[in-house]
């Protein structure tokens, strides 16, 4: 396998996952110009305690190495009174110091504010039965204690926790699809994510509903239900968090000429626009994730559900909106965000990732719902500063000065040059070609 050739990159790969991580390694090298230095570069991103090594390899497949992301700190989030310096990893310049600058702002305003509203998760069996619906609704009693006597042994931890399943029923939605229901349960993981949990619970549904069929009575006789699959939902409009600032308008100081009131205005007209364009909304949207994926990939929580979540919570009734509001009513600036986060402090990397470790412990150990506040703080924090700089500045101006550092280190400048640099943009537009001749001139 390791004499393949350039020539048969198109070929299919047979075998690749039985390879160890070196022969992996010496295997894809072949595809580079280098593959000795490509080798070289790959080990050097191992982490060098080999034991962690190894537990990294072990949480995907074919892992040959790691890939580095920063990890940063935005200090001064107050949250319902509590300080806290928040682990955000995220790789995009201007995200963290734009977190940072809102919560500090917040902090000499009173701090963000939050409530859990709930922390229900989802799950459903999704299946087909061609028979009378209403004979299904009446038995549904009998197999719920089935369901929930099979999986007792599966909820015991949980159950001693305080969770468990919270309820299991039937969805007859034969309106939407002919002879479609789904078996619906609802889950209170407590401080886990939990979604190795349900989907245990449900695929043991599963299995209970092809016995209830063949063992009671009343059924034995019926066609077969067709059971399709059994999963959580990524949509938890149950499982929300709302958090918020506020102040008196006139407290909105700070923004060079624009008046306290003609901030207000601008800034809730903006948010206004990506409540009624979809467009806008999306971006809008996007920057409140910034915040919210960057504490989610700190805290070893699964960022691409919380997106789903929160984009499907975005559009629920029909038109695709933003997820965060402003009034401006009697004289009080209030902004808002109100989003799903069905987030865990216990399981999955939790206690495996020693960076996930590390920012729960800088977080003070949160619950899980302690945890939904502070993410949602950042994704508001990241909210405030992007609306404000588009509506004041424009948001060129913050984000190239970060940006600076990536052009400096793509040119490979020196320390000297990048120190001389930051002197120099201070008044001047970076752009590449900017840096690129302000570099030439300085090297002349
Ligand atoms: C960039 O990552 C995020 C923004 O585009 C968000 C926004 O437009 O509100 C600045």
């Amino acid at each position: 396998m390791t004499s393949i050739k350039k020539e048969m990159y198109h070929d299919i790969i047979t075998g690749f996952s039985k390879l160890n991580k070196d022969e992996k390694i010496k295997f894809i090298s072949q595809f580079f110009k280098s593959p000795h230095q490509t080798e070289e570069e790959i080990r050097s991103y191992w982490y060098i305690d080999p034991h962690i090594q190894q537990r990294f390899d072990e949480f995907s497949e074919n892992t040959i190495s790691n890939f580095y992301m920063p990890y940063s700190l935005a200090p001064n989030f107050l949250i319902n009174d509590q300080m806290y310096i928040v682990p955000m990893v995220i790789e995009e310049s201007s995200v963290v110091a734009a977190a940072s600058h809102a919560a500090k702002y917040w902090a000499e305003r009173g701090g963000f504010h939050s409530e859990i509203i709930a922390t229900e998760k989802l799950g459903q069996v999704h299946f087909y039965w061609e028979g009378n619906p209403q004979k299904l609704q009446e038995l549904f009693p009998k197999f719920k204690v089935k369901c929930l006597q099979e999986t007792t042994g599966i909820t015991e931890n949980m159950r001693k926790r305080g969770g468990g399943i919270k309820d299991i029923s039937l969805r007859n939605m034969s309106e939407v699809e002919r002879n479609y229901y789904q078996i619906w349960a609802s889950f209170d993981t407590c401080d886990s994510m939990g979604a190795n949990f349900i989907n245990t619970c449900l695929e043991t549904f599963a299995h209970c509903l092809i016995d209830f069929f063949e063992t009671d009575a009343d059924l034995r006789t019926e066609k077969k239900p067709q059971i399709i699959m059994s999963i959580l939902s990524n949509y938890t409009p149950n499982c929300l968090v709302r958090t918020w600032v506020a102040c008196p308008i006139e407290q909105l100081t700070g923004f060079g000429t624009l008046s306290a009131q003609e901030f207000a205005w601008r800034f809730e007209r903006a948010v206004h626009i990506a409540r009624i364009d979809p467009y806008r909304a999306a971006t809008h949207n996007k920057g409140i994730f910034n915040g919210i994926d960057a504490v989610v990939l700190a805290t070893g929580n699964d960022f691409r559900a919380v997106e789903a979540g929160g984009h499907t919570f975005a559009c629920r009734d029909g038109h695709y909106r933003s997820l965060s509001q402003v009034s401006l009513s009697g004289g009080m600036f209030n902004f808002s965000l109100t989003l799903p986060l069905a987030l865990g402090v216990v399981g999955g990397l939790t206690n495996l990732h020693p960076m996930v470790k590390c920012s729960l412990e800088l977080l003070q150990n949160p619950s899980s719902e302690t945890l939904m506040m502070i993410a949602s703080a950042a994704g508001l924090a990241n909210n405030f500063s992007a609306v404000r700089s588009l509506t004041t500045t424009g948001i060129q101006k913050g984000h190239m000065k970060m940006h600076l550092y990536n052009m400096l280190n793509h040119f490979t400048a020196t320390e000297e040059q990048k120190n001389l640099a930051v002197e120099h943009f201070k008044d001047h537009v970076i752009s590449y070609n900017a840096v690129r001749t302000f570099l030439e001139e300085l090297q002349n």
